[in-house]
């Protein structure tokens, strides 16, 4: 019988711009660890949750991965016991998806210490309760794309119904998170409950484009439909330095760019690495002119998403 479980979920872009709610992809630059140790008696027990900087629930019924797990033994009608620890590579707050990663690499972990009763897929319902818990919406593209890797479009929520999109040779993804948090529950609370029939058009023209340009290994069709008029304007005026680093990122070559999910964080996609680099450089100058700091990361699009590391 396997006895302990070590796991590794990714950090995800949510919206890509014009998908906001149904688009995301992984990222290789960073993720969060969960370990798990099987225990005797039944319940789930957060032992330790390190980079955190102690602002994370230890308390079960409020813990990310305590709860994604939860959800699973209750479909399975399990009681198994099991002692959980959580090592965080990913800022909270940051819009990398944080909660996400956790409550994926709490999954991943512990589907493979019961024995792999659900297929990686079959995951997603569960993370998407921990994602209920963690910012008050049942949002799934970042907990979908953490878990299976690459693009994904969640095409529908009731029934789930998400699909894996292809990913182009030689795109890049620049990451841009500003040394502030902004929590997603306070980012989708300046939303609008109801959008303009044109601005339902233009989004709609947009998400096609971007899976077309995706599918056809389209570069300039990308480009064109990385374009968001539903979430963005009224998030943008929470980033301090939006517009000017949208600037400078299409002078460096970006093919667009946006808010990485409910920000701060910003992303920009490009095509092969030296774009990438170049966008950092030309963010980093802009966040320091305005007396921002700014962690920079560039990484391949992450196809794997959630993995074990290691079991006993
Ligand atoms: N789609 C979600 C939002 C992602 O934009 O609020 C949160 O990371």
């Amino acid at each position: 019988m396997i006895r302990s479980v070590k796991a590794f979920a990714p950090a995800t872009v949510a919206n890509v711009s014009c998908g906001f709610d149904i688009l995301g992809f992984a990222i290789d630059a960073m993720g969060d660890t969960v370990e798990l140790i099987r225990k005797d008696e039944p319940g789930l027990r957060v032992v330790s949750i390190e980079g955190d900087g102690g602002k994370l629930p230890l308390e079960a019924k409020k813990n990310t991965c305590a709860v994604a797990i939860q959800a699973m033994l209750d479909e399975l009608d399990e009681q198994v016991g099991m002692d959980i620890y959580l090592t965080k590579g990913l800022p909270l707050g940051s819009g990398m998806g944080s909660s996400a990663a956790s409550a994926v690499a709490a999954l991943e972990a512990a589907n493979c210490l019961l024995g792999r009763p659900f297929e990686k897929k079959n995951l997603l319902p569960f993370a998407i309760e921990a994602e209920k818990v963690a910012c008050g919406a049942a949002h799934a593209d970042n907990v979908a794309p953490s878990l299976l890797g690459g693009f994904v479009l969640i095409r529908d929520y009731h029934p789930l119904d998400v699909i894996k999109l292809p990913v182009p040779n030689g795109l890049y993804c620049t990451l841009l998170h500003p040394h502030y948090e902004l929590n997603t529950a306070d980012s989708r609370s300046v939303l609008r409950d109801k959008i303009p029939m044109k601005h339902s058009t233009i989004q709609s023209g947009n998400v096609a484009g971007l899976i077309a340009g995706l599918y056809e290994g389209d570069f300039e069709l990308i480009s064109r439909s990385l374009r968001d008029v539903i979430a963005e304007p009224y998030r943008a005026v929470l980033l301090p330095g939006f517009y000017e680093v949208r600037e400078a990122l299409k002078t460096a070559g970006a093919l667009g760019m946006g808010i990485s999910g409910s920000g701060p964080t910003l992303f920009a996609l490009s095509k092969g690495k030296d774009t990438a680099q170049a966008i950092a450089s030309a963010a980093k100058e802009v966040y320091s002119s305005i007396g921002l700091g700014v962690d920079v990361y560039f990484s391949e699009i992450n196809t794997k998403g959630a993995y074990l590391i290691e079991e006993k």
